[in-house]
């Protein structure tokens, strides 16, 4: 254990699964408090377990980033039960097929609009929803770190995945206005764009790209996965900790001069 975030409280969105779990591993090794926030409850509830048998201190919360109440709610527990938001990561996202009806690449008539907002409802809104419930609490303190996960794709944009990239740009364009506003107060906002990390959504991305991709159609979804992860430069996989570990530098007094960064752990990695 170390005390890079000791005394802090960290809400984490999205960390019942894959980047956001690590993220919350690892700020929990760090000594901070740490709010596991997903809408799969008893993947929230199993990660502040874990956490909590490696006498970490965890507290998972239901809510939905896409609900203004819920999140409301959500901090608002957290402030009563702590006193004190030290650190937001805003890390729920989706690859934003829910409608099962769109396919990926062009042309863009291939995205329903429901799967369109969708995707900006989780990726974009949602961070917007969480932000606007704890800065005015992190103004009055004149401290906070908010981390906002972006992606690659946010850089540069895949035309399999318009609308994914397209939220993801919205993430680093947010993240830069944010950060200037916030500047006067102490508080830091910074992005994460990560490459390619085998996760749930990856899983199911993969999928979907054995299904239509003609250069993949027929492998398995892993195979398929590591058949885009070696056309890139740096081979070698990523791992949920590569962005936990980025996250909780900016996360610390380590970084206190970097704000209204949108910062990449990939690597020149394509993304279909
Ligand atoms: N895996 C990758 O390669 C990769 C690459 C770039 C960016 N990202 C981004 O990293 C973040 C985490 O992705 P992941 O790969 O760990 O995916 P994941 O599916 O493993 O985790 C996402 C989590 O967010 C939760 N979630 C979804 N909608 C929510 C909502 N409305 N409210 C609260 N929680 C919600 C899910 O239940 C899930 O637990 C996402 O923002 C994703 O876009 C991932």
């Amino acid at each position: 254990m170390g005390n890079r975030l000791t005394g802090r409280v960290a809400i984490i969105t999205g960390s019942g699964s894959g980047l956001g779990k690590a993220t919350a591993q690892l700020m929990a090794a760090e000594g901070a408090t740490v709010i596991i926030n997903d809408i799969n409850l008893a993947n929230a509830r199993a990660v502040a377990n874990e956490i909590k048998a490696k006498k970490g201190k965890a507290l998972a919360i239901k809510a939905d980033v896409t609900k203004s109440a819920q999140v409301k709610r959500m901090v608002d527990r957290v402030l009563k039960r702590f006193g004190q938001v030290d650190i937001l990561v805003n890390n729920a996202g989706t690859g934003g097929d829910i409608s099962g009806k769109s396919r990926l690449g062009p042309p863009i008539t291939n995205i329903t609009d429901e799967d369109w907002d969708y995707t900006f409802a989780v990726n974009v809104r949602g961070i917007f929803a969480v932000c606007k419930a704890v800065v005015d609490h992190m103004k009055s303190r004149k401290y906070g770190k908010i981390i906002n996960i972006s992606s690659v794709a946010g850089k540069r944009p895949s035309v399999m995945i318009p609308a994914y990239s397209a939220s993801k740009a919205a993430v680093i364009s947010f993240t830069e206005v944010l950060s200037t506003e916030l500047a006067p107060y102490g508080i830091n906002v910074n992005a994460i764009c990560p490459g390619i990390i085998w996760t749930p959504m990856w899983e199911k991305f993969a999928r979907q790209q054995t299904e239509q991709n003609p250069r993949l159609k027929g492998m398995d979804p892993k195979t398929a996965f590591n058949a885009i992860v070696t056309q890139g430069a740096v081979k070698a996989e990523q791992q949920p900790e590569d962005i936990g570990m980025l996250a909780v530098f900016l996360a610390s007094e380590e970084s206190r001069r970097i704000t209204g960064e949108a910062i990449s752990v990939a690597g020149p990695t394509p993304v279909g």
